[in-house]
């Protein structure tokens, strides 16, 4: 497996590439790899003949206070995990091959930025629109892989290739969970023991809120007051926010109808900001999860 760590060299690896045929399927990550970034990995390695996985800790869509400094890395231990599921190439920059002085442009995708994590982390989503559509156009892959773990990302990075005409297709991965039903993140390193505990509480709630709506619920709010109250059974839990959307324009809702509904919630567990989501497909009188359950390997 190649290590890549500047922008020429990544060019002239999927040069040579191109030169033989090969389809190229990209991987975004930030790296502390778990079992979510290689389902996105293995999705990558069926479907083309190289895959190339970046691993870079985007400064620009973390906000001022947040984990920029903590966030967990381990680039050994990565390029083990990534070597071990086939990724032929791991591009690791350095924040200043990304965003060298005078670095001064930015993506901004409007619309279903202004709700979720959009509207609690202002500024997130340009910096994740404007990384993910450099590696874009340094990688120019064929297909490019994202989980619905971060459910509000992918549609953003769909909306964005659609509005710049980026020529990739955008392929989505379902979340991967402990057996208990936490979905994996690199975050949930900062749990402490009792608030890995509390952490279980972010699906209960997803589950809690689907069951309503399965039984026949229409009022978002008394499906959105069942979650908060599920969360808020636990210690050292605090909502960021618990939504009740459309699934596509990520909107919130007040009444449930037939159509695809997005249940998504923030929640602080101790110090710690952890997402999830799911899906679900509202029929007439009859509700389903969408969401096909992804186990650990
Ligand atoms: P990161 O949080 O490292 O996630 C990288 C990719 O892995 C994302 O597409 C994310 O949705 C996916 N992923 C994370 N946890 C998952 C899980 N439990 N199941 C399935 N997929 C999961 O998301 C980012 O990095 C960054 O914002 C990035 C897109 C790389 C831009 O900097």
């Amino acid at each position: 497996m190649q290590l890549l760590s500047t922008v020429n060299a990544v060019r002239q690896y999927v040069a040579a590439a191109r030169r033989q045929q090969q389809s190229i399927g990209l991987v975004p990550t930030m790296g502390y790899l778990h079992e979510g970034h290689l389902s996105l990995a293995r999705k990558a390695r069926e479907q083309n003949d190289i895959v190339i996985m970046s691993i870079f800790v985007n400064p620009t869509q973390f906000g001022p206070g947040e984990d920029l400094e903590r966030y967990p890395r381990a680039l050994e231990r990565d390029r083990e995990l990534a070597a071990a599921t086939g990724v032929d190439a791991i591009f690791a920059p350095a924040v200043p091959e990304m965003y060298p002085d005078g670095y001064a442009t930015y993506v901004r995708v409007e619309g279903i930025t202004e709700y979720l994590c959009g509207a609690s982390r202002p500024g997130h989503f340009e910096g994740v629109a404007t990384v993910v559509s450099k590696l874009f156009n340094i990688v120019q892959p064929d297909r490019a892989y994202f989980g619905l773990k971060d459910y509000q990302q992918a549609q953003v990075i769909k909306r964005m290739v659609i509005d710049l005409n980026i020529p990739v297709e955008i392929v989505t991965v379902p979340t991967v969970r402990e057996a208990d039903g936490l979905a994996l993140s690199s975050r949930n390193k900062y749990l402490t023991p009792v608030q890995r505990q509390s952490a279980t509480a972010l699906y209960q709630a997803l589950k809690k809120g689907a069951v309503l709506i399965r039984s026949g619920e229409r009022r978002a709010e008394i499906v959105r007051e069942a979650m908060v109250a599920e969360i808020l059974s636990r210690p050292e839990t605090r909502v960021d926010y618990v939504a009740v959307s459309d699934a596509q324009t990520l909107k919130p809702i007040t009444t449930i109808n037939k159509g695809k509904v997005l249940l998504a919630l923030a929640v602080w567990v101790g110090n710690t900001r952890l997402i999830d989501n799911l899906t679900v497909e509202v029929a007439d009188n009859v509700a389903h999860h969408d969401e096909e359950q992804a186990t650990p390997g």
